[in-house]
């Protein structure tokens, strides 16, 4: 071929390069340009070729932090390495705008391997060095959204290596990210709820595939206490294939004890405007029936007194005498629980009203086959309250423990002082057959009892409960279940007459 034509072809090459390019010597001389560079320096082909490359750029650039020094040069370096290399540079215009260079530089080598020309390209990678920066900043503010959110967020690899966990999560877990090295997702969570996760996460009928929707979990903290939480969750893909996992995690330890708190408030009222509105009628319902029994009882003790004593109708008015006084009985409990009685009020111990009503029932046969423990506190516990009305209710919670237990068990009768709430408190606890929960709103309430017929007429808690109310106090069952059932029962400790009497004893 000829040689002119084959030169002609590469400087065709070369000139149509779209990068603007020049070939150096050595010595720095610059002995060939492309016409693109010429468009980019805005000069001819004689105002380069035949110059250094310094004189060329220095003039060009005007920029003294250009790398020209003998450690820094480019071209040294690629005549020292005789491997290609490349500086990256921003150039900063006067008008304050900058773009960004990749100034390539690559050796032609001769038949042993030196270098003796460089052909230097420049490349404008403005646009790419934009795009990193636009990354780069999405990145941070990524960064920035996930550590600031209030829900733990956690990331894991299709192993379920943990990737990524925000300052929420680490609070949430109990530990920092760094100690999750040696840890997998199947470690947050207790024995099998991982697996139950992912297994929603895969199914496209649970929030769609790859979808967790607003689920409710335990999650396994670093001190292997198991927290509820609200967590949604993702699978991330990459090309339909399954590349992580992401979870959001919200702590619902305070929301269920708000709820329960709002729940447990809900019965209480709902009970005690139960308990107002029963007392109403049952205080409306003994005074109606009051004086009917009083004429009944009242004329029947007249008509006895009057009749022989060999009568033959002697005996039948014993029977309605009897029932009278039955009812009258009835309508004094309702009395006590419409708190409609009258009271008569002194200070006595806690402790003397235990052992009072003990005795009153001691003979009983009732408690042959019960063991009786005694846990009374050596605390002074002074109340001025109706000795003899506390003491039907002490007696009535006695019995009732001891029918509960079938007449074999322990019964724990314990008292303290509770000086948070100013309380005297007596505990009365048995070892039986606990109150189901169906039965626990109404055990109180008048005439509710599952005792036979003719052993219970249902009267003995609920007079309990007006008792307590009416001096100031309260009754509640404390715990009940299988192995048994507590009452609690507390009166208002007496402050002054134990001040009164402390003082007079000191
Ligand atoms: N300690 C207990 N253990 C289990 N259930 C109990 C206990 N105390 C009370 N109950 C339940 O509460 C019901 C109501 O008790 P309450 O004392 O008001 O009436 P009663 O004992 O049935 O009848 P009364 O006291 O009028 O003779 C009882 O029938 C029983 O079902
Ligand atoms: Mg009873």
């Amino acid at each position: 071929m000829d040689k002119s034509l084959e030169i002609d072809w590469r400087m065709r090459v070369f000139d149509s390069l779209s990068f603007p390019t020049l070939i150096l010597r050595p010595n720095r001389i610059i002995v060939s340009v492309n016409q693109k560079m010429l468009e980019k320096l805005q000069v001819s082909k004689s105002d380069v070729v035949g110059k250094t490359c310094r004189d060329v750029f220095h003039t060009y650039f005007n920029d003294p932090d250009l790398p020209c020094t003998h450690d820094t040069c480019p071209l040294d370096k690629t005549l020292r390495d005789g491997v290609g290399n490349s500086i990256l540079r921003q150039i900063r215009l006067d008008d304050g705008s900058s773009y960004w260079e990749d100034r390539v530089f690559s050796p032609i080598l001769d038949d042993t391997g030196r270098a003796i020309y460089v052909i230097e390209s420049i490349r404008d990678v403005t646009r790419t060095k934009t795009l990193e920066k636009i990354f780069h900043d999405i990145r941070e503010f990524m960064d920035r959204v996930v550590q600031s959110s209030a829900s733990g967020i956690l990331a894991a690899d299709r192993s379920g290596k943990i990737l990524l966990m925000n300052q929420a999560a680490e609070e949430l877990f109990g530990y920092p990210f760094t100690a999750t090295q040696n840890m997998t997702v199947a470690d947050i969570y207790p024995e099998g709820v991982a697996k139950e996760v992912m297994k929603k996460l895969r199914d496209e009928a649970y929030g769609g595939k790859g979808k967790l929707p607003v689920t409710r979990v335990n999650i396994l903290t670093a001190r292997g206490e198991k927290i509820p939480v609200e967590m949604t969750g993702a699978i991330i893909y990459e090309d339909d294939r399954e590349a992580a996992t992401m979870g959001i995690y919200n702590d619902l330890r305070e929301r269920l004890a708000v709820g329960k708190k709002l729940e447990e408030a809900q019965t209480q009222l709902i009970q005690s405007e139960k308990m107002a509105s029963l007392g109403r009628l049952a205080a409306g319902v003994a005074h109606e029936i009051n004086n009917p029994l009083t004429g009944i009882l009242m004329y029947g003790s007249l008509i006895q007194e009057k009749l022989a004593p060999d009568h033959p109708l002697l005996p039948s008015l014993g029977f309605i005498l009897e029932d009278a006084e039955r009812c009258r009985d009835i309508v004094k409990n309702l009395l006590a629980y419409s708190r409609q009685s009258s009271t008569t009020r002194n200070s006595f111990s806690l402790n003397t009203l235990v052992e009072e009503s003990l005795r009153l029932i001691r003979d009983q046969k009732l408690f042959m086959t019960v063991t009786i423990s005694r846990n009374l506190s050596s605390d002074w516990m002074l109340v001025y309250a109706d000795q003899n009305k506390l003491s039907q209710v002490v007696i009535n919670l006695i019995i009732n423990a001891i029918d509960a237990m079938n007449r074999q068990g322990v019964l724990t009768l314990t008292t303290y002082r509770n000086d948070e709430t100013g309380m005297a408190c007596l505990e009365v606890s048995d070892t039986g057959c606990g109150i189901p929960k169906e039965n626990l709103s109404r055990v109180f309430d008048p005439f509710f009892t599952t005792k036979e017929m003719g052993k219970g007429t249902g009267l003995g808690l609920s007079t309990a409960y007006g008792i307590a109310k009416d001096n100031a106090g309260d009754i509640s069952i404390k715990q009940t279940g299988p192995n048994g059932t507590t009452f609690l029962l507390e009166i208002p400790l007496d402050h002054e007459s134990m001040e009164m009497m402390s003082e007079s004893i000191g």
